[in-house]
This record gives structure tokens, sequence and C-alpha cells, in this order.
């Protein structure tokens, strides 16, 4: 039989009791996080948002409680009435803040019962978790651990402390619809027909970008809005479909103003964590990023610097190397310390993971108490030699070497890094290493189809410089030089995690329609698609930019953690399902049928 609660109301949370509440009489209300049985005494567990306070049920002073509490098993819901009393100096738990004391209960209701779990919620160590898919379908009970509890409490206290700061800095919040027409941010959209006009559709906002555009053109001058956004893309362990962004645009904005307002912002959201940013943050172009460390979101926590070693290969007669040359590739190399004692398998796994970006062959040399190189036969001793000072290694390192297309190069040797600190151990912890990267290129060639793009999206203003150079390309036809043109973009990055990302915007005309240009969207294809907001540009559109801070990835910056789905309460998985209501699910037929859709089964 279950207990109705009444009029009962719980005096603490299972998290709140100490010493000092020894002698009061407490009722307390939760989760039976385990039940074990002496003889006489029976102890639960009581677990809720707060904590976990034990509770003693004893035969002697209290026996129908005590019998009472013989029937619930874990998961049960309970209202404990009882006593505080100081543990014996023996049984003290440490772990727990409530471990100094114990409830002595007189009397429990048992409001609800429980199935037992699909999966064990109290962890001793991180490995006893169940697989991720069974997690996912019974979320809510996952939620109840403490863990992604903390987690969510923490991202509802960044948003509050955001809300604050953007209000203090008078940035009026802003809605903008959720049913749209398609905004280009890279990925595909999420579309949704419309019953009232059938054969049309709305899609789901990728970013509110060009409503917040239109807000400056309104003279809203500064808006911000706390946006969900929908990306139909490729998951990765940092991406899910539906995300949220701090989304920010103000008016008459320059790169200075917007790198004030997002440090400041930083500072104020990473005091949460107990990390005191320094500002200004350091500054890298997106090209000394990626000559450095072959990454536009370089973890700055650690050096490992990407080296030239061309210089140093000048005239090598060993065929890959000279190929490279010949072809303008790069031949680049890092150290790891202490490498020499990599072995051959870790050196093998190295190998294989730079192989899952593109590179050819990963080349080594250890300089252990023997030097000995995978280069040894084509190159000899005194290269070998030469090209490890050049590479900056001493006396117990290794250099890990890669020649081939830059991009390549980059990319490889860039996660290569950032493998190798991970697994020896390089990235020291509770620092936080924020920095812009800046000047990002206009546009990036795609290959697949032979086309520019614009990198960050086709509202992005180019460098004032290379105006000139941008006019030249798109009149005279000249498309090779798009790839040299550097626009007013910039992402914030801390630890290696892109956490927000902007741009000062296109507010003339004409320089607008140089991009769409480029990017092979004739006048008609432009109006199609961004009528309304060509329309605009015409009445009188301030200069503007602004950014957007990815909530869950600015998290993952403040935490270290990194699964996005640890951040949000309801996530999907890799293939954008969620497991839980089992979505996305068939519709009814007449539905289909009054939106005028039919389902072409392959
Ligand atoms: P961008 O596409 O760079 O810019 O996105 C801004 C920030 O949003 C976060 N983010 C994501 N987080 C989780 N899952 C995803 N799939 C995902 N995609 C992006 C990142 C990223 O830095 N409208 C522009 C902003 C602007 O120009 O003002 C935009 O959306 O943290």
């Amino acid at each position: 039989m279950l207990d109705n609660l009444g009029s009962m109301e719980r005096t603490h949370s299972c998290g709140a009791l100490r010493s000092e509440d020894v002698g009061k009489q407490v009722v307390l209300m939760g989760w039976v996080a385990r039940r074990r049985d002496f003889g006489p005494l029976t102890f639960i567990d009581l677990r809720d948002r707060d904590g976990i306070t034990q509770v003693v049920f004893n035969e002697e002073t209290a026996a129908e409680a005590h019998a009472r509490a013989k029937e619930v098993r874990g998961e049960y819901v309970i209202a404990v009435t009882g006593d505080v009393v100081l543990r014996a100096e023996g049984q003290r738990n440490p772990k727990i803040t409530t471990g100094d004391v114990e409830v002595s209960a007189r009397e429990i209701l048992i409001l609800n019962d429980a199935r037992t779990p699909p999966f064990q919620l109290e962890l001793t160590s991180s490995d006893a978790l169940a697989s991720e898919d069974t997690r996912l379908k019974y979320r809510y009970l996952d939620l109840r651990r403490p863990q992604l509890q903390a987690n969510l409490r923490l991202r509802h206290r960044t948003v509050a402390e955001i809300r604050r700061y953007m209000d203090e800095q008078g940035f009026t919040e802003i809605e903008t619809p959720i049913l749209i027409k398609s905004t280009p941010e890279g990925a595909r959209d999420y579309i949704v027909p419309s019953r009232i006009q059938p054969g049309k559709f709305y899609a789901l906002p990728q970013s509110p970008q060009l409503f917040k555009q239109l807000c400056m053109i309104a003279g809203l001058d500064k808006y911000y809005q706390i946006a969900r956004c929908f990306r139909d893309e490729d998951l990765r362990a940092d991406r899910q479909p539906e995300f949220t962004q701090l989304d920010v645009e103000l008016s008459f904005a320059s790169t200075e103003i917007v790198y004030r307002l997002v440090e400041g912002l930083f500072k104020r959201v990473f005091k949460l964590v107990g990390a005191d940013l320094e500002t200004p943050f350091p500054r890298l172009t997106f090209a000394e990023a990626m000559r450095r460390y072959g990454s536009d979101k370089p973890d700055l926590r650690f050096g490992m610097e990407l080296k030239d070693l061309s210089g140093e290969l000048e005239g090598t007669t060993f065929a890959p190397f000279a190929s490279t040359l010949e072809s303008r590739g790069e031949i680049k190399g890092i150290v790891v310390q202490g490498g020499a004692k990599l072995s051959r398998k870790a050196l093998d796994e190295l190998q294989e993971f730079a192989k899952r970006y593109g590179a050819g062959a990963l080349a080594w040399i250890k300089l252990g108490d023997e030097l000995s190189s995978s280069l040894l036969k084509a190159l000899g001793q005194e290269t070998i030699e030469r090209l490890a000072r050049a590479a900056g290694a001493v006396s117990g390192d290794a250099v890990l070497i890669i020649a081939g297309r830059a991009k390549i190069v980059a990319a490889s040797l860039g996660a290569l890094r950032l493998e190798v600190a991970r697994r020896e151990k390089l990235i020291p912890e509770n620092v936080y290493r924020p920095l812009w990267v800046t000047e990002f290129p206009m546009f990036e060639f795609h290959e697949e189809d032979g086309r520019y793009y614009a990198m960050h999206h086709p509202f992005t203003s180019p460098l004032d410089e290379d105006l000139p150079l941008f006019r030249r390309a798109v009149e005279e036809n000249e498309t090779r030089l798009l790839g040299d043109l550097r626009a007013k973009a910039y992402d914030a990055v801390v630890n290696g995690v892109e956490a927000a990302g902007g741009s000062i915007r296109i507010h003339q005309r004409e320089v607008q329609n140089l991009v769409f240009k480029a990017i092979g969207l004739t006048p008609e294809m432009a109006r199609e698609r961004f009528g309304f907001f060509l329309d605009a540009l015409e009445y009188g559109t301030p200069p503007h930019g602004g950014i957007a801070a990815g909530i869950e990835r600015l998290l993952m910056s403040m935490t270290g953690i990194e699964n996005i789905r640890d951040l949000m309460a309801f996530p999907k998985t890799a293939s954008a399902a969620d497991l839980m209501i089992d979505a996305p699910g068939e519709v009814d037929p007449r539905q289909l049928e009054e939106l005028r859709l039919k389902i072409v089964k392959e």
C-alpha cells in the first residue's frame, strides 16, 4: 500500500543537514539510493537533487517505521520524519556533505514504488556506465545521476549570468521565429511542411542570422537571444542537431567592440567554475593558427607547435619528400617531449591515427640512447640529426613528421598534436587559455563541386584592405584570388573548443552582390532566396556585426567535458534520434494526406 503525501512538507533537502542541525526534527523526501539491513537497524540512503542523507530505522525505538522501511527498494519515493543525530566517530562519511550526521527515523511514508532501473544509477567509477543508448532511452533515470544534475544547474547559472550581463550592457532580448525560410549556415535545413499552403515548406533556423541583421536595420541597436538552432549535419561528439546559442548583434560595431563585449562576458561566466580569465585575449590570425598549430581552434594549454622542416630538406633525393617539395607541399614536424620512449606499437597507432586525416605516412625520429628513425636508411644519420635539431628536439624526445599538401599536413599533424598530448598527459588541468582567431578566409574551395563557399556565411564583410582585390577577383573573373581574401570574421576559442564565432557584416548592397557572385549565385537566385533581405539592405542599413556562442560549447570549454550530450537535458544520438520518445517517427497517413505528401518507398 502506498501512502499519500497529505499536507506534509519537507523541511530540508537531502544535502542540507550538518552537525549544527543535531537535535532538530526534520522531514526529508526523496528517492531510495540504497537500503542496508543489519538486524534491528535498517539504513536508507535518501537522495534528492541536493545530495544524500543517511536515515536509520531502529526496531527498538520505531518498530512500525522499521518494519515499513524493509518494504522499500531502490528508487522508491519516500518521506521520512525523524531526528538529526551525530554519527559515531568511526562512522562518519567525509565523501558526502551530510556525512557527519544521520536522521533517526520516527515515521516513513512510501509515496511511490519503482521498477528496478535498467542500469545502476549509483556509480563508483565512470566505467561502470551502462551503454549510452540504454541511458538515452531512460534519460529521466540517467538524469538522476548527480553529475548530470550538476551540469544542468551549471548550465542554468551560466545562462542566467549571460542574461544579467547582456542586460547590464544595454542589450534587448528579442525572440525571432522558428518557422522561417532557409538561412545559410552551411548545414542542411530541417523542413516543416505547411498544411495551409500545400506543397510549401518552412525551414527551422540554423541560426537567427538574417533576423538579427534585420533587427539592426530596424534600429534595435543591441540585440541578443538565447536561441535554439537546428542543423541537419553529420554529428560528432561536439555537435547536436538541435543546440542553443547566445546570439548577439550590435550596430556601429567594430571587431574591437565585439571582442571587448565577449571578453567581459567570458570573464564573468568562467568565474562560475572558479576560473579567472585574463583579458584581453591574445589573438592569432587564421593563417598563423594553421601554420603553428594546424588548427583554427588551437589548444594553447601546451606547446608542441608545428615546425616547418622543408628548408632542411631542400635538394633531398628521398622521393616522397622531393616530390612534396616539388609540388609546393609542406614537410612539418612536432616534438614529443620524452617521446623517445614511445614504443613501435604506439608509433604504429599514431601512424594509423594520422592516416585518418589524410596523411600518407608518419615518419619519426627518436633521440633515445641511440638515434633511431624510420628515415634512417633514406636520409642518413647526419640529415636526421639536423632535422631533429631544427625541430627543436633534445635528447629523450621524439619528432613526428608528415609531408604532403599543406591542408593535409595541417589537419593530420594538428590532430596528432592533440592526440599525443592527450595520450602522454601533456595537457595541464585547471588551466584556461582563451584566444581570438581572426581574419578567417572569406571563401573556401570545395573540391567535390569545384566552387567556392563562404567560410563563415555570405553576409560576412571582407577586410577593408582586401576589398580592391575582391572587386578584381569578381569583376575580372579571377576566381583563384578568392581563396586569398580575408574576412572580418573571428572565433573565440578556449582550450581548443570553438566557443563562439561571428563577424562584422556587409551593410552595403554592392559588396553583398560581390559575395553572391563569388559563390555562384545569380542575381535571380539571390533574389529568390534573400530578396527580403536585399530589399532591407537598401533602406538605411547601419554598419553592424555580432557573434554567437554555442551554450553547450561554452560549457564544454568551462568544464572540460568532451561529450556535448552531458551538457543538455534531452540530447539526440549520433543518428539524430531521440531514443526516449522514439523520434523521428512515422506520421499518420491522414496527416500526410492533409499535407499532400506521399512517402516514396525505395
Ligand atoms: P556558427 O555557425 O559559427 O555561427 O555557430 C556559432 C557557434 O555555435 C556553436 N555551434 C554548435 N554547437 C553545438 N552543435 C552544433 N551543431 C553547433 N554548430 C555551431 C559553436 C559555434 O561557434 N550566425 C552565426 C553567428 C554570427 O555570425 O553571429 C553562426 O551561427 O559554438
